[in-house]
């Protein structure tokens, strides 16, 4: 897949990357259907048809479980073939998530996620919002702990992962990129990739596939056409532990990148 600048971070992704909340969590969360998290040689097999498809973005989070304590024993030695994306400000324990946005607390998870991840840097972290956007980064130090990490160049750049129109208008104005969702049937935060693009950010979409309740092989092709016929998207992450899902999302979406209108 070739690959595309993600605003003007300096970063290049791939138009469509790997979600990983389904090799770390399976409590607590909206699939159509259950599933067992996969062992480790299922997820280093995923992790490879990945990179042999031509996607180098994937998306962890500390709320995802133990992902990203795999990709961390999985990755050992191939990070520099990844962009890896991460969050800050959800948790979750015992089965239910908490959230935390102080600035004491942003600067030990990403600590945390460069030891887990055995790594130096992040390529991206986001604020995994829980929802309320506009009073996270109006009223929480987290963007300001998020700037000194950048400052210190523990991350390369930050934003928000949100939930409103008015949080992802807000955090292009402060950060680097947004991460919103779009599908066919949501089109709320359309108006933001349209402000991102004027302002030259990075466009991350997130439950593309309406977190598995997209109709079959039409439905996923439906979806990639709208998702790619909006303004200002950069990449794609898709949630999978399917290497038959993983290898048809890429051969769709090369189809539809092929076929959109100049
Ligand atoms: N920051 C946030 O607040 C936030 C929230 C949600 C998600 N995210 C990120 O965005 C990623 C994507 O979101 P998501 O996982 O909720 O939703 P998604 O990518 O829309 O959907 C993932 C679901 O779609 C299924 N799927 C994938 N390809 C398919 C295909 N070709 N045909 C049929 N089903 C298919 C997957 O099942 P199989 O495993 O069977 O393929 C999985 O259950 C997450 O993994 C995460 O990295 C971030």
């Amino acid at each position: 897949m070739d690959l595309r600048a993600l605003g003007s971070t300096g970063i290049r992704v791939s138009p469509l990357g790997l979600g990983t909340v389904k090799f770390g969590r399976n409590q607590q969360v909206k699939y159509p259907q259950a599933f067992d998290l996969p062992d480790d040689a299922q997820v280093r097999e995923l992790l490879a048809l990945a990179a042999d498809l031509g996607l180098n973005l994937l998306d962890t989070a500390p709320a995802y479980g133990t992902s990203m304590q795999r990709l961390g024993r999985l990755l050992s030695g191939q990070r520099e073939r990844w962009v890896i994306v991460s969050k800050v400000g959800e948790f979750f324990d015992n089965g239910a998530s908490r959230f935390d946005f102080g600035y004491n607390t942003t600067v030990r998870t990403v600590e945390d996620s460069l030891r887990t991840l055995e790594t130096d840097y992040l390529d991206a972290v986001l604020i995994h919002s829980d929802g309320d956007d506009l009073r996270i980064l109006q009223q929480e130090p987290v963007l300001e702990a998020l700037q000194d990490l950048k400052q210190r160049g523990l991350i390369r750049a930050h934003g928000l992962s949100g939930k409103t129109r008015e949080g992802g208008m807000l955090a292009l104005a402060q950060s680097d990129i947004v991460m919103l969702t779009c599908y066919p049937g949501y089109t709320d935060e359309v108006p933001v990739m349209e402000e991102a693009l004027r302002q030259g950010k990075g466009v991350l979409v997130k439950k593309g596939l309406q977190s598995g309740h997209v109709n079959g092989p039409d439905g996923v092709r439906e979806a990639l056409r709208f998702i790619f016929g909006q303004p200002g998207v950069h990449s794609l992450i898709v949630g999978t532990i399917s290497p038959a899902h993983l290898r048809e999302n890429v051969a769709m979406l090369e189809e539809v990148l092929a076929n959109l209108p100049e």
